[in-house]
């Protein structure tokens, strides 16, 4: 959560931060702040609101630019969002600003500590606390910023990502990094620093990125050090060709993010699968599982631990890993799982599941699990993520960039990456036959195609989004396979439409949801052929009965649901297995229309932030 931004070079600063600022507004966009030193002065300006705030009041307020500057886009921890708590802070001195994603957790007893000193504070934040308190150590100990910031670190306990520069010595940016992540885009005499690389990559495709537990000190025409922050050891800084590139994370013509990704994914789900399907020859390769399939076909069960909308891809991987290569899973929140002393043996594999590899909560699971010596497998989306970084093997979706807060893309690539591990153990373990493997493969690369159809139904699916879009309730009904994407709709719906959505494996209907049905209750309820067909039509029968509106998921073909439901949206024919990877495309256009119709932010949904690196 939050982004952050600095540059430091010869270009004016002012550009550069807050076209980076508006790329990172991903990340949080409850209120966005720039600090600059304008040759003569540092000159701050923040405000509540989003970085247009941020520019149309800048506008006025700052009128001489510079080549020093850091900005930030805020998703509150501490203090509501205002102005005050709006970052860059000052301490009180006038002289340090800082920008930080994060929190300090012992930021109260620092605070006393600082105040006893005589400090004051105008925020309720704690960045305001980080950066009186490394006023002071410099004050006290007679140190430089750098050494200053590294002293202060080391007091305190919790999270961050942090720019400092002191107005006094402005060709000197400090940075840290611990559990925030934090990336410096290296060009010629210049240096940007950003949450992640995209702020910076039409100016250079060169990027370090710090480590947990690494600050680093850069100077304007004497280039970069970076040190640890616990023993101020320097480490060499490892310059990394950056491989994304500009049009991938602009919206290419579409209204939102979030309708472009939804369409990427039969392009997405390819460049999963690709180089590791290998259909001709009936294998699967994967890297990460190769080099481990001793463990993988000696494991006990397999743990998944996500949060959100990568754990829904986690349940639909329970049903397939069990299924194919009968291994027992578990799918645990990460925020659960960490907290309440999970029994974990050595047979056992935990994977982890995370689309921006940030997440906190996630994070600390497969420290934890890893801690008691689980082998950990991650699935990330986001290269060189702090999760792909912590895990001791893993597969990457190569989703490319998911800007839309909604998960879309990064759903179906993940499941993808699970198949196509559940199939390779199941392969390896001899729980399916050759000729179901081949088949399977087979099917799996005509998904993009079916994909492709399922996308078709956007304008249909737009006119049912524009009758329901008024209702205040929604339930989601599947089973099996399809109970996840249930789930899954359900959250889609509620976070970009506010409209409350609640998703149940339809058997389960009975059991109370049911008395929630009436003439105004939409439900959606996934039945494609194969899916305990009968079984969901006879739920689909009972919400009838009691007058439900129902809006049908169902296999390309259909006649009995199309005659019971009030509107049907089809899709293609697969295995039941796959069937998550096409029954999700209408449920998340179905969200998006509403949204839109509604007239919310699809892209940035308020109070959510895409990368949750607080727990
Ligand atoms: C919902 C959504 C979130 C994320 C969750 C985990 O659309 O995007 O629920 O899925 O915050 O994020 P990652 O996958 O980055 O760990």
């Amino acid at each position: 959560m939050c982004g952050i931004v600095g540059y430091l070079g010869t270009r004016d600063a002012y550009p550069i931060i807050i076209e980076g600022l508006k790329r990172l507004e991903y990340r949080g966009y409850d209120s966005a702040g720039i600090a600059l030193f304008d040759g003569t002065d540092l000159k701050v300006c923040k405000t509540k609101g989003k970085v247009s705030d941020l520019e149309t009041l800048a506008s006025k307020e700052i009128t001489k630019h510079g080549n020093v500057g850091i900005g930030h886009t805020r998703w509150a921890t501490h203090g509501v969002p205002n102005d005050v708590n709006s970052h860059p802070h000052i301490s009180n001195s006038g002289d340090l600003v800082i920008i930080h994603n994060g929190i300090i957790e012992n930021y109260d007893s620092l605070k006393q500590e600082l105040k006893s000193r005589g400090y004051t504070f105008k925020s309720d934040t704690d960045t305001e606390v980080l950066i009186n308190l490394i006023e002071d150590v410099k004050k006290q100990e007679n140190v430089k910023l750098g050494k200053a910031v590294q002293i202060a670190l080391n007091q305190v306990i919790g999270a961050y990502a942090i720019a400092v520069f002191d107005k006094n010595k402005p060709e000197e940016v400090v940075i840290a990094r611990l559990g925030s992540p934090l990336a410096v885009g290296v060009g010629e005499d210049e240096f940007f620093i950003a949450s992640d690389a995209s702020p910076f990559l039409e100016y250079t495709k060169n990027a370090i990125y710090l480590e947990d537990e690494e600050m680093a000190i850069i100077r304007f025409h004497k280039g970069i050090k970076v040190r640890k922050i616990k023993d101020d050891s320097i480490v060499p800084a490892y310059v990394q060709e950056l491989q994304l590139n500009l049009e991938q994370i602009e919206k290419g013509g579409y209204e939102h993010f979030m309708l472009k990704e939804i369409h990427e994914q039969p392009k997405a789900i390819t460049d999963t699968y690709r180089g590791r399907l290998l259909r001709n020859e009936a294998i699967i390769k994967m890297a990460g599982v190769e080099d481990n399939m001793k463990k993988f076909l000696n494991a006990n069960r397999i743990i998944i631990v996500a949060c959100g909308t990568s754990w829904h891809a986690g349940l639909v991987a329970e049903y397939i890993f069990e299924d194919l290569a009968r291994i027992p899973v578990e799918v645990e929140y990460a925020s659960e799982f960490r907290y309440r002393n999970p029994v974990i043996s050595e047979n056992d594999i935990v994977i982890a599941i995370s689309q921006s590899g940030e997440t906190a909560d996630t994070l600390a699971a497969i420290k934890l699990a890893k801690s008691k010596g689980a082998f950990v497998f991650g699935v990330c989306n986001v290269v060189g993520s702090s999760i792909a970084r912590e895990t001791d093997a893993g597969a990457y979706t190569h989703a490319g960039p998911e800007i839309g807060v909604a998960s879309t893309k990064a759903f179906t690539t993940q499941i993808t990456v699970l198949t196509l591990m559940a199939l390779r153990l199941a392969r390896a373990k001899g729980t399916i036959s050759s000729s179901d493997f081949r088949q399977h493969l087979l099917e799996l690369e005509l998904i993009p195609k079916k994909v492709e159809e399922a996308l078709k139904s956007d304008a249909h699916i737009k006119m049912i989004a524009d009758i329901y879009k008024d209702s205040r309730n929604c339930l989601y009904l599947g089973r099996g396979f399809n109970f996840p994407v249930a789930l899954e709709g359900a959250l889609k719906l509620k976070e970009i439409s506010y409209i409350h959505a609640e998703g149940y494996p339809a058997a389960e209907m009975k059991h109370g949801p049911i008395a929630l049905i009436d003439e105004n209750m939409p439900i959606v309820v996934i039945a494609t052929k194969k899916g305990h067909y009968e079984k969901v039509v006879s739920n689909i029968q009972e919400i009838k009965s009691r007058k439900g509106k129902i809006i049908g998921i169902v296999t390309e073909g259909d006649v009995q649901v199309k005659e019971l439901a009030d509107h049907v949206i089809e899709v293609p024919e697969t295995l039941e297995f796959l069937s998550p990877l096409l029954t999700t495309i209408p449920l998340q256009l179905l969200s998006y229309h509403i949204a839109v119709l509604l007239g919310k932010n699809v892209d940035q949904p308020r109070n959510l932030a895409k990368s949750v690196t607080v727990e």
